[in-house]
């Protein structure tokens, strides 16, 4: 089975949807008719404003506390998810896995410590496997799931080593689930962005004027990006038509260093 059900309402759980690139998936995914699940690790105010946005497009949204870092809580948060599902929506199953959280710590080889390094492996890597993993059980056949890799993972910068070898393992575990979810209809792409001016990092990128000039010069449409030129991307990734896209990576970075 490839085609999905579109006669109910179709829900996304997104992980890091409080604010950046996950509250921009979320929100135009809600404008495309989907409800979602939306993870927050640490500020539940945003979340709420979140739910209350996708509200008033007319769609539902629930908030759920989430530290994709911390493998041993992932049994008590699917139980919270399966709480929602049969309580909002009435199901046991959601439709599409956008494995989106991510915090980013910068460090040259030299300077990088065995503690930076596996703090970035535990929520980029570890957390993104046995999530998804704990969640297998409760995506619907002809689901999908969605990566959230880096333009980092195919071109290099200076001081981003760990943290793009932590996407190089996300973009080739995506493959394998294309690979072993095939049979159930499960289709699984990875979405790279360039750039994003973002609070990501800090906000180093979004607070410095003169790095996003400089970003922006390398990218051929001229300017790094904002969190709404990826929502629409991973949205349209996730519409019923789409379904045929499967296994691959898709950078969206206005043309980085091409
Ligand atoms: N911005 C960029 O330039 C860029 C480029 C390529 C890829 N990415 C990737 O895109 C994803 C989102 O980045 P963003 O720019 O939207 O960053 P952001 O604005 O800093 O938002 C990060 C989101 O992830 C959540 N989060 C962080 N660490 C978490 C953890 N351990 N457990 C659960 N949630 C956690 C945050 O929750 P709280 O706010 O509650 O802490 C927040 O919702 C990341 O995977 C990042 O690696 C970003």
């Amino acid at each position: 089975m490839t085609q999905q059900t579109p006669s109910r309402d179709r829900v996304a759980l997104i992980t890091g949807a409080n604010r950046g690139l996950g509250r921009s998936t979320a929100l135009r995914l809600a404008a495309e008719g989907v409800d979602s699940i939306i993870t927050y690790r640490s500020h539940a105010e945003e979340a709420q404003a979140v739910v209350d946005e996708i509200a008033a497009l007319g769609r539902t949204a629930h908030a759920l506390r989430l530290d994709t870092g911390r493998t041993e809580d992932f049994p008590a948060f699917v139980a919270e998810v399966r709480r929602a599902l049969k309580d909002t929506w009435g199901r046991d199953t959601f439709d599409y896995l956008v494995n989106n959280a991510g915090q980013g710590t910068a460090a040259t080889i030299e300077d990088t410590t065995a503690e930076d390094f596996d703090a970035l492996f535990a929520v980029h890597v570890r957390g993104v496997f046995f999530l998804t993993q704990a969640l297998l059980p409760l995506i619907a056949d002809g689901g999908r799931i969605i990566n959230t890799s880096s333009g980092l993972a195919r071109f290099s910068r200076p001081g981003m080593a760990a943290y793009a070898m932590t996407k190089g393992a996300v973009e080739v575990f995506t493959r394998y689930l294309a690979l072993e979810l095939g049979r159930r209809g499960i289709t699984a792409n990875t979405v790279a962005p360039g750039p994003i001016a973002t609070d990501f990092g800090g906000g180093y990128l979004r607070d410095d004027e003169a790095l996003r000039a400089h970003l922006g010069a390398e990218t051929a449409l001229g300017r790094v990006g904002v969190a709404e030129d990826i929502g629409g991307v991973v949205a349209s990734l996730l519409a019923e038509h789409t379904g045929w896209i499967n296994g691959q990576r898709v950078e969206a970075s206005g043309g980085t260093l091409l």
